[in-house]
């Protein structure tokens, strides 16, 4: 079955058709610029922008990837969480597209999504697991007995880890989105330049807050006036490396508390070169099998979409037309 996959949980509209015999078969695409001017996405904004892009990269992704109307068998929208007015472009299509066609239609968990692109690779996952979801709304560590058995284990009390690369990118005038500009500048960095913060180290606390490194690197900013280049790049690398330090520490102590021998990372945080770097490193210490999704599926994604709503509609679920949207909901059992 050919199940078309949309993603418009926040500012991109992406679309992918999957298949269990052909993978991703193909994907497009379209980001929003419009939010550039304000630092930062605008949800009103945000779902016109959807409403404008998704029947042109629908179309484009059906002539880009040769696959008829027809010969898609079942259609999947991320519907929880996210922006409820973005959500609501998507599912509003998901659901007129799988009525005018006959064919059935299920709501994605958008985290569970990110939890299942690290199949997109090929290989399935590895049970019982550790997950770290890692993303602009979320920080969560996830112990994954069996398949869909997903309990949430810690999260974090304040802003995600996504959310303080963000910020703390704009504090230093780098631009957004932050995570892939601090990463950059960190680079000709030092990490141990400015010791900032790291909060709730103590042990068995599976918990994260970001919110006072932020504040550290704010306070630090103000103090020194106007940075230079080099300093804007050593306090990007010490705020990367407060950041990457506890996710890899509180990941690896949940694996051994949990006994499982595979950890995964996923979310658009998975894309940090030092993180991927520093977990794989600690987890092979330990004897624990480390997995990340492929560069080009840790953010927002149509093939998770597609992929995740390929593994319900294979369990013969169908949401049909009630299927709605909700702005928040933990991720429990089998997505549901
Ligand atoms: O999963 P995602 O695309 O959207 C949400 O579900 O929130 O994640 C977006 C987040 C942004 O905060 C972005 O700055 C961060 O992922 N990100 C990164 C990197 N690439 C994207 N953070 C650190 N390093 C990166 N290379
Ligand atoms: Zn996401």
């Amino acid at each position: 079955m050919i199940v078309l996959g949309i993603e418009t949980s926040c500012d991109d509209t992406s679309l992918a058709l999957y298949s269990e015999a052909r993978g991703v078969i193909a994907q497009l695409t379209a980001s929003q610029l419009a939010h550039d001017a304000f630092g930062g996405v605008v949800p009103e904004l945000a779902s016109r922008e959807h409403m404008r892009a998704l029947v042109p990269v629908y179309e484009a992704l059906l002539a880009q990837s040769g696959v008829g109307a027809d010969a898609i068998g079942g259609v999947g929208a991320a519907n929880r969480p996210g922006l409820i007015g973005s959500l609501l472009v998507g599912v509003s299509f998901a659901k007129s597209l799988a009525y005018a066609r006959g064919v059935p239609v299920v709501g994605v968990h958008h985290i569970e999504a990110h939890i299942l692109s690290n199949e997109l690779g090929g290989e399935t996952l590895q049970y019982p697991c550790v997950v770290l979801v890692v993303s602009g709304g979320h920080t969560a560590l996830f112990h994954v007995r069996e398949q869909g058995g997903y309990r949430l284990v810690g999260s974090t009390r304040d802003d995600a880890a996504g959310e303080a690369f963000d910020k703390i990118a704009k504090l230093l005038g780098l631009g957004f989105p932050g995570g892939p500009a601090i990463q950059k500048a960190a680079e000709s960095g030092d990490p141990r330049a400015v010791d900032f913060p790291r909060a709730m180290r103590e042990r068995g606390n599976p918990d994260f807050s970001f919110s006072g490194l932020k504040t550290a690197v704010r306070l630090h900013v103000e103090s020194r006036g106007t940075l230079d280049a080099r300093a804007i790049h050593d306090v990007a690398a010490s705020a990367q490396a407060a950041i990457v330090e506890v996710l890899i520490e509180k990941t690896v102590a949940c694996a051994r508390a949990q006994r499982v021998r595979h950890v995964y990372l996923a979310g658009g945080v998975a894309a940090n070169g030092p993180l991927r770097a520093g977990l794989k490193e600690a987890c092979a210490a330990r004897g624990i099998a480390y997995h990340a999704p492929l560069l080009e599926y840790c953010t927002d994604n149509g093939a998770m979409i597609a992929h995740t709503a390929h593994v319900h509609l294979s369990r013969g679920r169908d949401d049909g037309l009630d299927l709605d949207v909700r702005a928040r909901e933990p991720l429990g059992p089998w997505g549901e």
